[in-house]
């Protein structure tokens, strides 16, 4: 079954973003992006979740940013943040970019292309359908390294800092934790999960979440302690790492989430009910995660003649 949402968006300052912002300037937009992505999904599994990831660290205004390389030294990327560790296929984004310019030149921005590429991932992992507003315009100014590092949540985030994120990009508290689900897709690199599994003496006691102790053993044997490999060794984040599926929720229950936020979920009296509902209600989830998506994709965004639209993905010329 494949659900549709259309979501009314009310525009932030700026202008508003719109469903037929490139009727005119760019008709085939939505198609050569899915068409373009369809043989990378089918080849390479793995890139639908870093699409969907980098979506959310570009979202501290979803104006490409991430996408920009370093220039000068003074200058460094957002890329050069530890915590866009693990980030990839940024230059998919690229990619998609030089084909629609062959067919609508210096129309479209790399941030409204870098939403739909995050949408496909979702839709092409049998996840929801989700209709975008588009007319996001991408950042001109060179990358601050600082904001993105001050900005993103560090991998030991718990409830309430996850709270405090998705409230301020204007979402409900079933929504924030409707967007966690995206952690149904893909996997989490060693190095982020070491303070979970050796954490210091007496860390226990003070209340910390407690994981199924076989799934800790497994985690611990995937990653042990302190190894040089923890950056390229990683573990999957659900049993169905490529299939966009309530079992995130329902593995986390079961005490098998991967991360700190994964597991503290599920008995934070905030979002507890949340966890359990949409572990087992799945179209519940769908609507929650594609209102959020719209959120999510839509806070703090370039329009009308904010920014500009660049030319190349990755240089601001
Ligand atoms: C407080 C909020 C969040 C925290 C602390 C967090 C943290 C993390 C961490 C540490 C990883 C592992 C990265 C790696 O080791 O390679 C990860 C993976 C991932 N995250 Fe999140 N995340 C959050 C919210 C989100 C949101 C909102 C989305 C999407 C909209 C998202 C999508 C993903 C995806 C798809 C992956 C798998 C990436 C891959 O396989 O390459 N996360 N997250
Ligand atoms: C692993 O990644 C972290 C974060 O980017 C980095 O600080 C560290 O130097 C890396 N370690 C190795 C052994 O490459």
């Amino acid at each position: 079954m494949v659900l549709i949402f259309f979501l009314r968006f009310n525009g932030v300052a700026g202008g508003a973003l719109q469903y037929n912002f490139y009727e005119e300037s760019c008709p085939q937009l939505e198609d050569i992006v899915s068409t373009g992505l369809h043989p990378i999904f089918l080849s390479d599994p793995t890139s639908a979740p870093a699409l969907l990831r980098l979506l959310f660290h570009d979202c501290q205004g979803c104006d490409a940013s991430i996408l920009v390389d370093t220039v000068k030294a003074n200058r460094l990327s957002e890329m050069t943040s530890a915590k866009n560790f693990g980030i990839r296929k940024r230059d998919l984004i690229g990619n998609l970019k030089t084909l629609v310019e062959d067919e609508c030149p210096v129309q479209v921005s790399c941030a409204d292309i870098l939403v739909l590429a995050a949408r496909e991932a979702v839709a092409s992992s049998w996840g929801p359908l989700i209709k975008v507003p588009l007319g996001r315009r991408d950042s001109s100014a060179a990358p601050s390294y600082q904001l993105a590092d001050s900005l993103l949540p560090p991998a030991t985030t718990g409830v309430d800092e996850m709270l405090r994120i998705f409230t301020g990009k204007g979402m409900t508290v079933e929504e924030s934790v409707a967007i966690m689900g995206s952690h149904t897709l893909g996997s989490t690199h060693c190095l982020n999960i070491l303070n979970r599994l050796y954490k210091p003496e007496g860390v226990e006691a003070q209340g910390i979440v407690l994981m199924d102790p076989r799934f800790e053993a497994f985690l611990r044997l995937t990653c042990p302690k302190w190894s040089l490999i923890s950056n390229i060794t990683s573990v999957l984040n659900d049993v169905t790492p490529t299939v966009f599926d309530n079992h995130y929720y329902m593995k986390a229950m079961g005490g098998r989430g991967v991360l700190t936020i994964d597991a503290e979920m599920v008995i934070d009296p905030r979002t507890a009910q949340i966890v359990e509902h949409f572990a087992t209600n799945q179209d519940d989830f769908f609507h929650a995660f594609s209102t959020a998506f719209l959120k999510l994709s839509s806070s703090g965004v370039l329009t009308g003649d904010q920014g500009v639209i660049r030319r190349k993905c990755n240089v601001i010329d």
